[in-house]
């Protein structure tokens, strides 16, 4: 097939032919790689146009609120799939066999311990450290203890990391949590599933046992699985961007979680918890809508809007979906918080400002309440989106260094100073 190409005229200078690349699915991409050497750069500071990696992972079309793993839909697995099978297919490509998928639950199940040491490292902190805080560290830590496998160009340590990450990040995250409230740390116990585990770490004590609702466990395992990957958002590209440098994967995923704690990404969760409760009451709703439309006001409706989905977050609906059925199940069918959060939601989808810059519910508008309703703490929220997310950051992660890849080095616009003499310091004002 003939390549195409696209034309780029600039005045003054030749054409300049530049290919075109096609994909699965979604937008061509234009090679800009050349442009360079015709003294020119493109300019897209916040990546709203631009295509950083080919990847077969995950698609999203922004126009359809349609999200794709491995070609599979985000509804269909929340259904049919949790989130171990889906960590499988992430990483591996591919539905695992039942065999398969027995063989790595065993695999997972048994590397959720952490090394003894980890509890003198989390000991560190402040009492009152923020768990994402501590999080950041244990993981940028654990390339202290598991450096017997670090070798990136061997895919059976990229492998073994891979594991080892997925499993202990429960176990860590929960970790975070007990010593932010004062309570011994719960050891994993391998005859529960991943998310059974999970929720046991969490609320366990060593003078109470906890056994989870089975709709509570299925809730947290369709968060984890809802939270697992989202294509090149901002944690992922800063994943791959620090992998390309050739740093180990804990360093890269402790990257990762870092850029996930803001309040435009993964910290939302967190800040549509805190907007609900300071909204308060259903008649303080359009007071605040205005505030959102206001340009001179940095208040924002968080848990709206997206920059790739303008019609909706599929993910958000499933989420929608699973916060009634919690809610049922735990008889809060009338929580104030998710009674004001849908009459938010109702609102702002029939706001003309919401309409035309087409801002929908995204998938952390309604994962705070389900959070909130099954005990997790707020400061517990992004932690627990990073651990669902660690499966879209490793597998990002392995599919960039299992292929031919450089360094990320972006270039600049540059508004600098011209070069000047250096003043002595007598004649400086
Ligand atoms: C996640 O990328 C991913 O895939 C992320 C994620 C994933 O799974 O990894 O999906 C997870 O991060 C979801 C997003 C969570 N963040 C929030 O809910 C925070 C609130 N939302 C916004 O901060 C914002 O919508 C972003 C950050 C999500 C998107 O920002 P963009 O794409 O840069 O859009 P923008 O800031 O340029 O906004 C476009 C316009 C602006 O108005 P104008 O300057 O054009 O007049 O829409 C307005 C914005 O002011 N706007 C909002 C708004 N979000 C955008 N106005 C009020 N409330 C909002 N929430």
């Amino acid at each position: 097939m003939t390549e195409r190409t696209a034309t780029l005229t600039i005045e003054g200078k030749p054409p300049i032919e530049l290919p075109i690349y096609e994909g699965t699915l979604g937008q061509d991409v234009i090679d800009i790689g050349t442009l360079g050497g015709h003294d020119v750069f493109t300019f897209d500071p916040g990546f709203s146009a631009t295509a950083s990696c080919r990847s077969d992972i995950t698609y999203i079309d922004g126009e359809k609120g349609i999200l794709l793993h491995r070609g599979y839909p985000i509804e269909v697995l929340a259904e049919k799939s949790d989130y171990l099978e889906t960590c499988y297919l992430l990483f591996e490509g591919r539905l695992p066999t039942a065999a398969q998928k027995t063989d790595f639950e065993n695999t997972i199940r048994y590397h959720t311990m952490v090394n003894r040491s980890m509890e003198h490292f989390i000991s560190g902190f402040r009492y009152d450290a923020h768990p994402m805080a501590m999080l950041c560290g244990l993981v940028g830590a654990m390339s202290s203890f598991y450096h017997d496998a670090l070798d990136i160009t061997d895919q059976q340590h990229r492998t073994i990391s891979a594991h080892r990450l997925i499993a202990k990040m429960p176990t860590m995250a929960a970790m975070c949590h007990k010593h932010f409230i004062g309570q011994p740390y719960v050891y994993p116990d391998n005859t529960l599933s991943y998310s059974a585990n999970f929720l046991r770490m969490m609320f366990a004590t060593p003078c109470e046992e906890y056994v989870a609702h089975p709709s509570i466990t299925k809730a947290m395992d369709r968060i984890f699985l809802l939270h697992a990957d989202h294509e090149q958002n901002a944690s992922t590209s800063t994943v791959r961007l620090a992998g390309s440098s050739g740093a180990n994967p804990f360093a890269c995923v402790a990257a990762g979680i870092a850029a996930l704690w803001g309040p435009a990404h993964g910290g939302a969760n967190e800040a549509v918890l805190s907007m609900l409760n300071e909204i308060g009451d259903e008649s303080n709703i359009l007071e605040y809508i205005k505030k959102a439309k206001d340009k001179d006001d940095p208040f924002r409706l968080m848990g709206f809007g997206h920059r790739v989905y303008k019609s909706h977050d599929p993910r958000a609906t499933v989420m929608r979906e699973s916060c009634n059925e919690v809610l049922a199940v735990l008889g809060l069918e009338n929580d104030p918080l998710f009674r004001l959060a849908k009459k938010l939601e109702q609102i702002a989808l029939e706001d003309d400002y919401f309409i035309a810059k087409k801002l929908y519910p995204n998938v952390d508008f309604y994962s705070g309440i389900i959070l909130k309703a099954l005990g997790i703490p707020e400061e517990m929220f992004t932690v627990i989106f990073a651990t669902g997310r660690t499966v879209g950051w490793i597998s990002h992660w392995n599919e960039m260094i299992s292929n031919p890849y450089r360094i990320g080095r972006p270039r600049q616009l540059y508004t600098g100073a011209d070069t000047r003499d250096f003043p002595p310091i007598e004649e400086r004002t």
